[in-house]
């Protein structure tokens, strides 16, 4: 039997072997190549990784074609498998497909026990565990497969992100620096210390940084570029430099592949904050909502769907409702290991998305503050996630009801004191409630 790099056996011909090798630096590097996975696993049949990953990657698109597509390579994969970590990755895939993304993340942290030098599975686990909400195991996976790959930058850049999510930020700050010590071009550990300086209010710094190391992401894979890119937008606005986060959408956060999912709430995101600035977004909703109403990237990920509502009904697009519609039918069809999330917090979210949308604070306050504190059940990281707490405070000031909007207003200027949008909101609820300031 063929090695590929890990030095685990594998399946299928010398050839593919590289291909295997190719789609782990593809994936883990975010590199725009990844798609030639799918052409290796065409080219041998015999070779289970490849057919899997092939798989794996058609569901990474989020999207319905992509889970048709992913079907006959599964198939292929399970026939083939022959090793105990092919196995483990054909099941894990599998589970996944059939929408168990418990079973599949608990399977990518047996592969990487038994099979650490596997980053792939390790790589595919977090992504799960960030759409579970789940940030132990997003760091625990990388933990598991540490010690096997010392000198691996990736390993450090996933590590990085499994601290930041964690709220470990020096021991992410240590481990995103040394990933870019050993490799300058790990897109990820550039965005895990954009995570931690945005955490701990280092706007300048991260400005900095990001705009250092921003020639690294050009060809890469568009959710990194893009994604990065919309972390330089969030330093901006924490210094309410409005102006160029708004250049920056036009030129780099909605410029690449507006049809993907990803990239697409990263836009409704970015436009809502900049509304939330004061800024004029001109057509821009108009120019988007043509976007998110296609229908092929809804109903996979609660995460995408809570932007499509927001930026549709924001946009006054009937499409809204049809999305939001969508929600309610998917709590009863999806799996289990997400139902609860669907039912219980997506659905209640878009409802108050929808209506802050269309303008009614009323139904934003009633549906959004129950479900605040089960939001990260609907995947995505802090930084993404705090859109909808911005959200909140904007309806709750818009209602009238100071009290809860100067609860989240200190604590957000106590984390994050140098931020003017904040220390002017809390100026405004503090004098509208009769308290004069120190
Ligand atoms: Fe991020």
């Amino acid at each position: 039997m063929n090695r590929d790099a890990t030095g685990y056996a594998a399946s299928g011909e010398v050839a593919s072997m590289a291909a295997l090798d190719a789609f782990a630096e593809d994936l883990l590097g975010y590199r725009a190549e990844i798609g030639r996975i799918v052409k290796a696993a065409e080219a041998d049949p015999s070779c289970a990784l490849a057919n899997a990953w092939a798989a794996a990657l058609w569901l990474l698109t989020e999207t319905r074609k992509g889970h048709a597509r992913a079907a006959r390579f599964l198939d292929r994969a399970s026939a083939a498998a022959a090793t105990e970590r092919e196995r483990l990755a054909v099941a894990s895939i599998r589970a996944w497909h059939a929408g168990d993304t418990a079973t599949a993340l608990a399977l990518c942290a047996e592969s990487a026990v038994r099979f650490p030098r596997d980053l792939v599975a390790v790589k595919l686990g977090q992504y799960h565990a960030l759409n579970r909400g789940d940030a132990p195991s997003l760091l625990r996976l990388p933990l598991l497969a540490a010690a096997a790959n010392e000198h691996v930058p990736w390993v450090h850049g996933m590590l990085a992100f499994g601290y930041e999510e964690c709220h470990l930020l020096e021991e992410a700050e240590h481990e995103a620096r040394h990933a870019i010590e050993l490799r300058r071009d790990e897109p990820w550990a550039h965005h895990a210390l954009a995570h931690v300086l945005l955490t701990q209010d280092r706007a300048e710094e991260g400005i900095d940084f990001l705009a250092t190391v921003a020639d690294t992401w050009e060809g890469r894979n568009p959710f990194v570029v893009t994604h990065n890119w919309w972390h330089q937008t969030l330093f901006l606005l924490d210094r309410d430099r409005t102006d160029e986060a708004l250049a920056l959408y036009d030129t780099r956060v909605f410029a690449l592949e507006p049809s993907w999912g990803q990239i697409q709430a990263g836009a409704v995101s970015l436009l809502i904050r900049l509304e939330l600035h004061g800024v004029d977004v001109g057509d821009r909703w108009q120019r988007l909502a043509p976007r998110l109403a296609t229908p092929d990237q809804r109903h996979v990920e609660p995460f995408i769907d809570l932007h499509l509502v927001l930026g549709l009904a924001r946009a006054g697009h009937p499409e809204a409702e049809t999305v939001l519609a969508g929600i309610a039918d998917r709590t009863a069809t999806a799996h289990e290991a997400t139902r609860a999330a669907w039912a219980e917090v997506a659905l209640p979210a878009a409802r108050a998305l929808a209506g802050f949308g269309r303008g009614d604070h009323e139904a934003c306050v009633r549906d959004l503050s129950p479900v605040l504190p089960r939001l990260h059940e609907i995947g995505g990281s802090h930084a993404q996630r705090d859109l909808f707490e911005q959200i909140l405070i904007a309806s709750l000031l818009r209602t009238g009801r100071l009290a809860q909007a100067q609860r989240m207003l200190a604590l957000r200027q106590a984390l994050n004191p140098k931020v003017p949008m904040t220390q002017r909101l809390l100026a405004r609820v503090l004098a509208a409630a009769g308290v004069p300031r120190a």
